[in-house]
């Protein structure tokens, strides 16, 4: 029998070999390619000393393609799986190790992010995924097939109850995508990180284009491109501080508020500036992100999607020290149309919001839907309704602040008083009507003033005429549309206050097993 110290020191030596993952060569290879191992990884995302490994003893079944030499199997198989606390909070991380079959994935390491995501589940805690993978096992045929489609099913269960990210830090392709493709947010690293259904060769032999890895699938191609990715970061530090941000503004599970700081901004702060920051001139661009920064807690505003369909911005920020979801329509580019992307990137964040009670603050200075055959072909119709459709849905807390234009659909989408928000406020310089007054003057007058003897003078006093009447709040106002219409200067404590006054709303949707969102 082994004595209790030879015990220890086989644990001792066993563990060491998990950790070794694929060996010294290979993690040099991993450092050269400007890559972090799977290990200082997740070192680097959890708060120190805190990650508490599962499963590091779990080798491979495969007994398949030479695979049944117990020198193929290295402890762990590839994946690195456990708890951490980040800020002091739990979360579940799996790490795929690169340097062990290429990260692929085999039955039994599919079987420890399926416990993993299994036990988050149970304990209410998000799950992140670090993704560095050669894709399904090779050498396992269906059997890692069969893995991924377990993950799937999880990601799927999970979605709306944890929140999921996923951070792609290498190659990740094929039907693999569909893992981080259902969790809430991607983060990629430039440079070293890809993510397609089929790769440059397959495209070459299908469609004869000719592409590179980066063009088709890098960080900044589905950040700006595709939308697929949420967040891009420098480097793989870079990218796990930038989760450890993101999940700052989270709750641990949907039955929980997300984390309150305690303010060091005062939460009556009054920002003279903000009177004249909306252009007195309706066609001039203003960067709505900065008047965000300027109302929000210590002008901090972690944005999501920031490089795809600029014309609306959405992320999250603090008011009070409760965390909110911004969503706002950016005059300095498109003039804050919306457009198909536009709507999707709205939509999408608008229902993360509402699922992890998270309140959302809408900033509306909207033209109205981007015209033309591609937005129609397109679909605009179908999107644009995910927008509506994600609005009316929401039963969180819900503000608006109408800082400029409410024009047209547009209006009645942008988190409307109509849809059931909460509180609807409007700048002084707020223009709510139809359509803007060329447009409505054209329609209405378009006959009479070119019959009339000098029409562009004629056309400057309708033009004027409309702008008295509806190119201001006080028609939305007067109909109890507009709660109030507030001095810009005050914007963070009516919010501030607004959402205090929310802090307990309860509003409920009819019982259903789940809506038809307009895909
Ligand atoms: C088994 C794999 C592997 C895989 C890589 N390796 N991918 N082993 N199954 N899928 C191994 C390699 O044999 C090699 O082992 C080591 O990992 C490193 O791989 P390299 O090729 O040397 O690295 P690199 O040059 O950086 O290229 C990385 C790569 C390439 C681009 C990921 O390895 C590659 O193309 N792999 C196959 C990708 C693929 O087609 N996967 C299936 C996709 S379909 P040694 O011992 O030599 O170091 C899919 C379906 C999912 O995933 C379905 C879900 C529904």
């Amino acid at each position: 029998m082994r004595s209790i110290e030879a015990r220890l020191e086989h644990l001792e030596a066993l563990r060491a070999r998990a950790r070794a993952g694929g060996g010294p060569d290979r993690v040099a290879r991993q450092h050269k390619a400007g890559k972090l191992s799977a290990r200082e990884r997740v070192e680097l995302l959890a708060d120190p000393g805190t990650f508490e490994e599962i499963d590091p003893f779990v080798v491979h079944r495969c007994r398949e393609f030479g695979m049944d030499d117990p020198a193929t199997e290295t402890p762990g198989d590839g994946v690195v799986a456990g708890s951490i606390r980040v800020e002091g909070r739990p979360a579940f991380v799996f790490a795929q190790d690169f340097t062990v079959f290429g990260g692929s994935l085999s039955e039994t390491n599919a079987a420890k992010i399926v416990k993993l995501m299994d036990l988050a589940m149970k304990v209410g805690a998000p799950v992140i995924g670090l993704n560095d993978s050669g894709g399904a096992r090779i050498q396992e045929g269906v059997a890692s097939l069969a893995g991924y489609a377990d993950i799937f099913l999880r990601n799927t269960l999970a979605s709306g109850v944890i929140p999921q990210i996923s951070a792609i830090l290498g190659p990740c392709a094929g039907g693999a995508v569909y893992s981080p493709a259902i969790t809430d947010f991607i983060l990629m690293v430039r440079g070293t990180s890809s993510m397609f259904v089929t790769g440059p060769d397959v495209i070459k032999t299908v469609t004869m284009e000719d592409v590179t890895k980066e063009t088709l699938g890098g960080a900044d191609t589905h950040a700006s491109v595709s939308g697929v990715a949420h967040v891009v970061a420098d480097n793989d530090a870079d990218c796990l501080l930038r989760i450890r941000r993101l999940l700052s503004f989270l709750p641990l599970n949907n039955r929980q508020d997300p984390p309150r700081r305690t303010p060091a901004d005062p939460v009556d702060r009054e920002d003279a500036d903000l009177d004249r920051f909306i252009p007195e001139s309706p066609n001039q661009p203003y960067d709505m992100t900065t008047l965000i920064r300027k109302i929000v807690d210590d002008g901090d505003f972690f944005e999501i999607h920031e490089g795809w369909a600029k014309n609306i911005v959405v992320g999250f920020a603090r008011l009070g020290g409760r965390p909110v979801g911004i969503v706002a329509n950016q005059p300095d580019h498109l003039a804050g149309v919306l457009d198909i992307d536009a709507s999707t990137k709205g939509a999408r964040f608008v229902r993360f919001c509402d699922a992890f009670n998270v309140p959302l603050v809408t900033f509306e200075d909207v033209p109205g839907f981007l015209p033309g055959t591609q937005q129609e072909f397109g679909g605009i119709i179908r999107h644009g309704a995910k927008l509506l459709y994600a609005y009316a849905e929401a039963t969180v807390p819900k503000v608006t602040v109408i800082t400029r234009k409410a024009y047209g659909g547009a209006y009645c989408v942008m988190s409307s008083k109509h849809l059931r928000t909460d509180f609807n406020f409007a700048f002084p310089s707020a223009e709510i009507a139809v359509m803007g007054p060329e447009g409505a003057v054209n329609i209405l007058y378009g006959k009479e003033l070119a019959a009339s003897a000098d029409p562009v003078a004629a056309r400057k006093v309708k033009v004027g005429e409309y702008q008295e009447l509806f190119a201001n709040p006080y028609v939305a106002a007067r109909k109890g549309y507009v709660d109030d219409v507030i001095a810009p200067r005050t914007t963070r404590r009516r919010l501030v206050r607004a959402l205090d006054l929310l802090e307990n709303k309860r509003d409920v949707l009819p019982p259903k097993k789940h809506g038809n969102l307009p895909l």
